[in-house]
């Protein structure tokens, strides 16, 4: 896959903004598209202060963070996707948002065009059921944050062609990513063995045998986390926990996997950790 190809970031929240950035130091015209003004204006403040951070390091030359901000435009209207060659959707964890957005794209865009989903736990097939590309729908499950780590998670349906996982995985290795496979299953790997661990968590702290922070220690100093799970999800986001946990829930039907009541009331409170400012910790 060549960098003329275009490709189209849906969402510019925690994740899709960090996409757009790697897409777009990696040479690829990207366009950021979301439905919120507010959204799109921090994501490129974002992607600049982090561009500005390498850049300090000398990760980057100042030619390199110019190169990457000019391989960015943004948009709010969904139809701008028509001529991308690759979507990526970063869109919040709802199975409805998503199914809704597939089916517009999938009657917008070109039928080459291949739908790649950021999803961290929603079935990729039923994704793939919205459309009638089944054999260029994709999960390109990208790790937060997403300039730093090296994996993506690549999840294959059984209807997914072997030449749109070879163009993927081609790109994320472009993106100077390690693309590792895994087929379709609730949650797939990461977050089927990640989530239980941070709601067990969450349990922990509900039924005070320790507190927070004794719980973080453990697991950092312990286990050579480098962060904490109740630290961790805060940083994923406690509404992202909390979808992903149902996804888990509802696909297996089994009780293991019922999210914690106190990561629910916090979510309904709107503590949804680092990005509204408190989580299980207070963030600036
Ligand atoms: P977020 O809530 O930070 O951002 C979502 C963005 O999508 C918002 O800016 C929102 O305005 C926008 N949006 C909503 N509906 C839209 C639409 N129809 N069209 C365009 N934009 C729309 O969410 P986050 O955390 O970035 O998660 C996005 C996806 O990435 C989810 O599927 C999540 O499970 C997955 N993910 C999240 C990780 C994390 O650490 N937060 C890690 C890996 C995957």
């Amino acid at each position: 896959m060549n960098k003329k190809i275009k490709i189209a970031v849906i969402g510019s929240g925690t994740m899709g903004n960090g996409i757009a950035h790697i897409a777009a130091q990696s040479g690829f015209k990207t366009l950021l598209v979301d439905i919120n003004k507010a959204q799109l204006d921090n994501a490129l403040i974002t992607i600049n202060s982090n561009l500005e951070r390498m850049l300090k390091k000398n990760k980057i030359s100042s030619i390199d963070k110019q190169n990457t901000i000019n391989n960015i435009t943004t948009s709010f209207n969904i139809n701008d996707c028509k001529d991308m060659n690759l979507i990526i959707e970063a869109i919040p964890e709802k199975f409805s948002l998503k199914s809704t957005l597939f089916k517009e794209l999938d009657s917008i865009c070109n039928k080459e065009t291949i739908f790649a989903s950021n999803t961290s736990s929603i079935s990729i097939s039923d994704l793939g059921n919205q459309t009638n590309r089944p054999d260029k729908i994709i999960g390109m499950h990208f790790m937060n944050p997403v300039p730093v780590m090296k994996l993506v998670e690549i999840i294959k349906t059984l209807h997914t062609s072997a030449n749109t996982v070879e163009v993927i995985k081609g790109l994320a290795i472009k993106m100077s990513k390690y693309p590792v496979e895994c087929n379709d299953y609730p949650g797939f790997i990461s977050n089927r063995i990640l989530m239980p661990m941070i709601n067990e968590a969450i349990f922990c702290l509900e039924q005070n045998v320790a507190e927070k922070e004794s719980i973080d220690d453990i697991m950092k100093l312990g286990m050579s986390h480098p962060m904490g799970p109740l630290q961790l999800a805060d940083f994923i986001g406690l509404d992202v926990c909390l979808d992903i946990m149902e996804v888990l829930y509802n696909g297996f039907n089994d009780s293991k996997y019922r999210p914690c009541t106190l990561l629910k009331t916090m979510v309904s409170s709107g503590l949804l950790g680092k990005k509204s400012g408190r989580g299980f910790y207070k963030y600036d």
